[in-house]
């Protein structure tokens, strides 16, 4: 077999194409990528002006059904997801005061939402009431992840307040940043420039999982696992702690650009490059500038200077010209969930809180797809030669 897998590869009817760079695993109607022209487009809409002009439940509307909601589809789409009763439900309790102290809010959800499944079944519900129903309990998850993080009392979920108000209630109560009119239009803004983003490791991992006919509330639990690695959306985490790590050595920015240079060095500058885009990321710029609106409004914060610097540094060095790598997404996300008083360790969970409707919108597309097959990557075997145990 060894044999034959390798011929196969030299014949061209295998490619080996680790990281799948060069494998197209789906035909997608949702989300658009030109990645040397920075364009990304939601159902042929640019994102920046989706992010402009509408709500991230217009945007989920969009995403998973094609088409922006009318007045009267919105009155209903928001009622659907207002009428979840899942957010609410009495197992949240339990499960998150049983996780250990120190769990990180990524594996909370993955396995909350693993849970779901049986809250749900996939096969009594609806993947349209499913889709409703992971829209209504993600802002509720995360917010409880952050209570269990802060070892406090969770706050209840309030679905007839705005669903981004309500997500800044249940995780900062009174406090003015839950109603800081500033702070709910950069999460609005953030959350929907991180709604859908093709085949990214998380979404193409929900797809793989999907096709062995697994239900939607695990794909996404796999996906939320996918997503907590610090070169996808872990790497907003791995931003700010670069950063503060940076800071902490004495904030010698080209010590730490010549590192990421450096071939035997494993450190790279989190928040930087991407396999898609080889350009500036339509994304970050939008989020630059919402972290420079947010960063300065309670007090400045010396880490956005410095994202800043080193964002001009890179600019100007013959390495990530040569590479085209710029800041991605996650590079100033971070500074804003900060500016909010998130710690940490609860950034990729407000990233996958973004995520929902991609998956949702992956999932029904997978499921519905003509050409649906069992995801079964080839390998090329190099292990040894066919031989007999001697004893
Ligand atoms: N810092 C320094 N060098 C880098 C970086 C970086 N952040 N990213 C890539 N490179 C270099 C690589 O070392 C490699 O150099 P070489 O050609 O001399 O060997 C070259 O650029 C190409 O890098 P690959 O790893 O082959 O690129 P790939 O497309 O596989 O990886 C990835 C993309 C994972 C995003 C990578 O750029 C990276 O690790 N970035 C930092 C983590 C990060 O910010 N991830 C978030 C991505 S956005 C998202 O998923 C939501």
């Amino acid at each position: 077999p060894a044999v034959a897998a390798a011929d196969l590869a030299r014949e061209g009817y295998l490619v080996y194409d680790p990281g799948l760079a060069d494998t197209a695993i789906c035909r997608s109607e949702i989300t658009y990528i030109d990645g040397d022209a920075g364009i990304l487009l939601y159902r042929g809409y640019p994102a920046q002006q989706v992010a402009e002009k509408c709500t991230f439940l217009q945007t989920a509307h969009l995403l998973t059904t094609g088409e922006l909601p009318t007045g009267a589809q919105e009155e209903q789409w928001l009622a659907r997801i207002a009428a979840s009763t899942l957010p609410g439900n009495p197992v949240w309790g339990p499960l998150f005061d049983a996780m250990p102290a120190g769990t990180h809010p990524m594996a909370m959800l993955a396995a909350a939402t693993s849970v779901m499944t049986s809250l749900a079944p996939d096969g009594a519900s609806s993947i349209e009431q499913a889709g409703f129903d992971l829209l209504a309990t993600m802002p509720a998850l995360a917010a409880h992840a952050f209570a269990r993080v802060e070892d406090r009392p969770r706050r209840p979920y309030d679905p007839s307040a705005g669903y981004v108000e309500n997500f800044l209630h249940m995780c900062f109560g009174d406090s003015p940043v839950a109603t800081d009119p500033a702070m709910v239009h950069a999460l609005e803004t953030l959350l929907v420039l991180h709604a859908d983003h093709e085949q990214n490791c998380s979404t193409a991992t929900l797809r793989l999982v999907s096709s062995s006919n697994a239900g939607f509330f695990s794909s996404v639990s796999a996906a939320l696992s996918a997503l907590w690695g610090p070169l996808h959306g872990g790497a907003n985490q791995a931003v700010i702690e670069m950063l503060q790590a940076i800071r902490d050595d004495g904030g010698d920015l080209g010590k730490y650009v010549a590192k990421a240079k450096d071939r035997n060095d494993p450190f790279r500058l989190m928040g930087f490059g991407h396999r898609v885009y080889r350009t500036f990321d339509a994304r970050a710029r939008v989020i630059r500038e919402v972290a420079r609106e947010v960063c300065g409004k309670a007090a400045h914060d010396p880490l956005l200077d410095m994202a800043l610097e080193l964002e001009e540094i890179a600019r100007n060095d013959e390495f990530f010209l040569e590479r085209k790598l710029y800041p991605n997404v996650d590079f100033y996300s971070g500074l804003i969930y900060r500016a909010m008083g998130f710690p940490v360790e609860m950034f990729t969970a407000l990233f996958a809180v973004g995520r929902a409707p991609g998956w949702i919108a992956h999932w029904t597309e997978a499921a519905t797809a003509p050409e649906r097959r069992i995801g079964r990557p080839a390998q090329l075997y190099t292990g040894p030669e066919t031989r007999d145990l001697q004893f």
